[in-house]
């Protein structure tokens, strides 16, 4: 059982509207305190969704957005669920809303927030639990694009596939792609059309990737497979997908280009 976050309070059935939480008081002799208002839902109740709010102690806590959430989870509230791993960006799990962006908690500075911070799941996605949003369908389109190399031609024998270093300059900005969907959670044509086919900002930018590979001899395929009214073209260069990635990544210029290569295609 899912619910389903909205980015605004339009449509909602009933039982999503978010109510106010408890409080945790930060320690008495905390001095300087940060408060933390935190979305939570529990699929195994039938309670709305709240925002609870947590008092931190910024002298006792790490200074990025993750490590409040650790603390919070470790020292005051252990049901407090959400996705994380290597702790400096580079898996992409702990991906979430900060202060109104997506963003990874990990490589998030509590200090760039003035005032409280108020933490969602990545919008428009169902919901797991608390910060944990249901991520099936992105990873399901993702592997529809066959991330991997393919080709006929066998490898040298006793070595790799060389590139020449332009050829590898031109996976720059795409390799470093950490598939944390920050980008297609904050673009809204992927909130529209995602479940009906639009593979959104994170995909088309792996697509093109792998397009882009010197290596790699299915391109004709690749670009066959987009030749699609859903899969690509619902791309509106709307650009949220490049303010928001947190790796400072560029997915609308790779969308774009994919596209100029598909109407060379004819
Ligand atoms: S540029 Fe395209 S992919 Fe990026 S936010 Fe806009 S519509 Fe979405
Ligand atoms: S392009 Fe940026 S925001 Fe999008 S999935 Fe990759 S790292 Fe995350
Ligand atoms: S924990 Fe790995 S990217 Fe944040």
């Amino acid at each position: 059982m899912v619910a389903l976050m909205p980015l605004a309070g339009l449509f909602l059935p009933k039982n999503s509207k978010i109510g106010k939480g408890k409080t945790y008081k930060a320690p008495a002799d905390a001095k300087r305190v940060k408060t933390f208002h935190i979305y939570r839902w529990d699929p195994d109740t039938d309670e709305n969704p709240r925002l609870d709010s947590y008092e931190i102690d910024l002298d006792a806590c790490g200074p990025m957005i993750l490590d409040a959430l650790i603390k919070i989870k470790d020292e005051i509230d252990s049901t407090l669920t959400f996705r994380r791993s290597c702790r400096e960006g580079i898996c992409g799990s702990c991906s979430m809303n900060v202060g109104g962006t997506n963003t990874l908690a990990c490589i998030k500075s509590i200090s760039d927030f003035k005032g409280d911070i108020t933490i969602y799941p990545l919008p428009h996605m169902a919901v797991v639990k608390d910060l944990v949003v249901d991520l099936s369908h992105a990873f399901a389109q993702y592997e529809s694009i066959e991330p991997w190399l393919q080709a006929d031609t066998p490898a040298p024998p006793n070595s790799e596939r060389l590139q020449s270093p332009e050829e590898r300059k031109k996976l720059d900005g795409m390799w470093e792609c950490v598939l944390c969907f920050c980008c297609s959670t904050s673009c809204p044509s992927y909130w529209w059309n995602g479940q009906r086919g639009y593979l959104g900002p994170a995909t088309l930018m792996q697509a093109y990737r792998w397009v882009q590979d010197s290596r790699d001899e299915a391109t004709g395929e690749r670009l066959e497979e987009l030749e699609d009214e859903m899969k690509l073209f619902r791309c509106h260069t709307i650009m949220n997908c490049t303010v928001t990635c947190p790796k400072n990544l560029n997915p609308a210029k790779a969308i774009a280009e994919l596209k100029q290569l598909m109407v060379k295609r004819g």
